[in-house]
């Protein structure tokens, strides 16, 4: 097979990331037959600050006909965040009906979880986010900006359909797993919101009798990621939540660095776009030490939705396998010294003939 692949470095250790692992990801998928093109977009707030905009008027046109988007991560010192966030990916996201935000979290054995205890593989869970409404819905205004009434504005949107989207793989990933889920709410503060998505999750549960679901406040969910991440199975969250959650969820793993991401676009209609969960870090940008394992898992993640399997477990199993041997290279954010290039080119000899 061939695959056409849009690649977004975008800013910060996004770009040092994607530099060192695209290569290696068209290395490794050659080496199982699969070929694939990757089409480089120079989009950002480098940019932005050229242009007015991270990316071009047509860039959803520009994207669709990809097979599948890598993207590194936004985000500029010079630049508000909520400018970057909503000059790309989101529109991205949103665009693509990219519903469906899938984010593990594996303690690999060779890395130190911050908590005490955990060897590899105990902490091992995957959470379903709802990736294009909910808190993060751009609805809302401000009036009498500068004055005593000034008054700001921002709602939640939850639909029965892009509920539904992620509510129901979320149920299938527990099907195939450990057979449990984990619902996260707030439904006793946000009685019109999360009263709907408690009931969306009591209404898909109908199909899987089989699986058995736990309900938790967001604010005990994050406690438990801490207390007792090793009970967690699958666990299904509104878009802020599962952000959150998997900053803990990056952190108990040892590394944000380490932590992969998807947005699928369940149906297929339009391209899914994959990710490292970490932004573009401006304490270490420019210093070449961004953890760049992320992002091979991300790819990973990329091989299994497209269907390639064996390049799919051959990364993941790669990844797995690099860490737990004591003498390979290794970032500063799990113990080392190694640079981003260096880790990522082990990594190649471990894994392409
Ligand atoms: P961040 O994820 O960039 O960094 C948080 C901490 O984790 C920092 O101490 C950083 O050094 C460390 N870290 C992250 N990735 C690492 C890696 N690969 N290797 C080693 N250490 C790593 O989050 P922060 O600082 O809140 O945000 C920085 C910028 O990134 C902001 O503009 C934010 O809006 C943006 N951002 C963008 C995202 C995206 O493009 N999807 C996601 C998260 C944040
Ligand atoms: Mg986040």
């Amino acid at each position: 097979m061939t695959y056409d692949i849009a690649v977004i470095p975008g800013d910060g250790i996004g770009n040092g990331v994607t530099e060192a692992v695209e290569p290696l990801l068209i290395d490794v998928a050659d080496t199982y037959g699969v070929d694939v093109t990757t089409t480089w977009f120079d989009w950002g707030s480098e940019r932005y600050l050229e242009e007015g905009a991270l990316m071009p008027d047509d860039g959803l046109d520009q994207l669709e006909s990809f097979d599948a988007i890598l993207l590194g991560a936004v985000g500029h010192p010079e630049v508000p965040d909520h400018v970057t966030l909503r000059g790309l990916r989101l529109p991205i996201t949103k665009g693509f009906n990219q519903h469906v935000c899938k984010r593990p979290s594996y303690l690999f054995e060779g890395v130190e979880s911050p908590l005490r205890g955990y060897a590899g593989g105990d902490i091992d869970l995957v959470v379903y986010r709802q990736n294009t409404e909910g808190e993060y819905a751009d609805v809302g205004g401000r009036e009498h900006q500068g004055f005593a009434n000034e008054v700001a504005v921002q709602a939640s949107v939850f639909t029965r359909e892009a509920t539904e989207a992620v509510v129901r793989p979320a149920f299938e990933a527990a099907r195939e797993r450990d057979g449990h889920l984990t619902n996260v709410t707030k439904s006793n503060a946000q009685a019109h919101s999360m009263v709907f998505w408690d009931e969306m999750v009591e209404e898909v549960s109908e199909d899987f009798p089989d699986v058995e679901v736990e309900r938790l406040l967001v604010d005990a969910a994050s406690m438990d990621f801490v207390r007792r991440p090793d009970e967690f199975d699958v666990v299904v969250a509104s878009n802020l939540f599962g952000d959150i959650l998997t900053d803990i969820g990056g952190g108990i793993m040892g590394s944000l660095g380490l932590a992969p991401s998807t947005n699928i676009n369940p149906d297929r209609t339009y391209p899914s776009m994959f990710e490292p969960v970490h932004g573009s870090a401006f304490d270490i940008m420019g210093e070449g030490i961004a953890n760049p394992l992320g992002m091979v898992l991300s790819g990973s993640l990329m091989f299994e939705h497209l269907g390639e399997d064996a390049v799919a477990t051959a990364l993941w199993d790669g990844v797995a396998d690099q860490l737990a041997d004591d003498d390979a290279p290794r970032t500063p954010d799990i113990g080392g010294d190694a640079t981003t290039a260096v880790v990522a080119s082990d990594l190649a000899d471990r894994l392409v003939e």
